[in-house]
């Protein structure tokens, strides 16, 4: 069992779409997952239902706001992993969510300052957090990475390596692609589809975040 929490004081950031291609992946190597929607929006909703029209398989999806504590840790005892999705800015769920999570992604694109500038902020509240929760696990998480962006990764991930008291970058990333964006519109995940540009890409991505999370063998 795992508490896996996706949080950022930004919004639009891939959150909503790493959590769910994360559930997908887990969920189809035979894992019991369950996606905690803490963001008032109904993106996940939405995606849900899209997945159920197009007859692709259920994944549990619960509602929770305000002090999330106790309902992260019920559904621990029944689930193999609980992935949660957090709202686009700093909020009470993403607090509380830090004092019971097991791991803490906060995705972020390199090349955009109005992204990075906020790793600051982020690492003083996970810092914080650590005084209840001292084993939780936090990292950033590289995303949308366009191919002719790289050095902008290269060159934070170096930063944060090396700056103390900074949130630890993910060797692992996940590039800005297409198919990402199409496999969302279908209510599925890169690991639904079959065939599509770059999926090969996109799926090896998502298995190397999980295997570097630590989630599977
Ligand atoms: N790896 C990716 N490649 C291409 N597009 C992506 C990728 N990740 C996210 N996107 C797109 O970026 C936009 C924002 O993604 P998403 O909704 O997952 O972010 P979020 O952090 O959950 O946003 P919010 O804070 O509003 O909840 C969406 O249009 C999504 O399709
Ligand atoms: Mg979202």
């Amino acid at each position: 069992m795992s508490i896996i929490m996706f949080a950022s004081d930004k919004g639009g950031v891939g959150k909503t779409t790493t959590a769910l291609n994360l559930a997908v992946y887990l969920s189809g190597k035979g894992k019991k997952v369950v996606l905690v929607k803490t963001d008032k929006n109904e993106d996940l909703t939405r995606w849900k239902q899209r997945r159920a029209d197009n007859g692709l398989s259920d994944i549990p999806l619960v509602e929770a706001y305000g002090d999330i504590r106790d309902e992260l840790t019920r559904l621990a005892g029944i689930a193999d992993h609980v992935i949660v999705d957090c709202a686009g800015y700093d909020n009470q769920e993403y607090r509380y969510g830090l004092l019971a999570a097991e791991i803490f992604v906060t995705p972020v694109k390199p090349s955009s300052r109005l992204e990075t500038d906020t790793l600051e902020n982020i690492s003083a509240t996970v810092r914080r957090a650590e005084e209840g929760n001292p084993d939780i696990r936090s990292y950033a998480l590289f995303t949308r990475v366009k191919h002719n962006r790289m050095q902008a990764k290269i060159t934070l991930g170096k930063h944060l390596t090396e700056a103390k008291g900074v949130i630890s970058p993910l060797k692992n990333f996940i590039s800005e692609l297409d198919v990402f964006e199409d496999c969302v519109n279908e209510g599925a995940g890169v690991h639904d589809a079959e065939r599509a540009s770059s999926l090969t890409k996109a799926k090896a991505q998502i298995e190397l975040m999980t295997r570097e999370l630590g989630l599977l063998a």
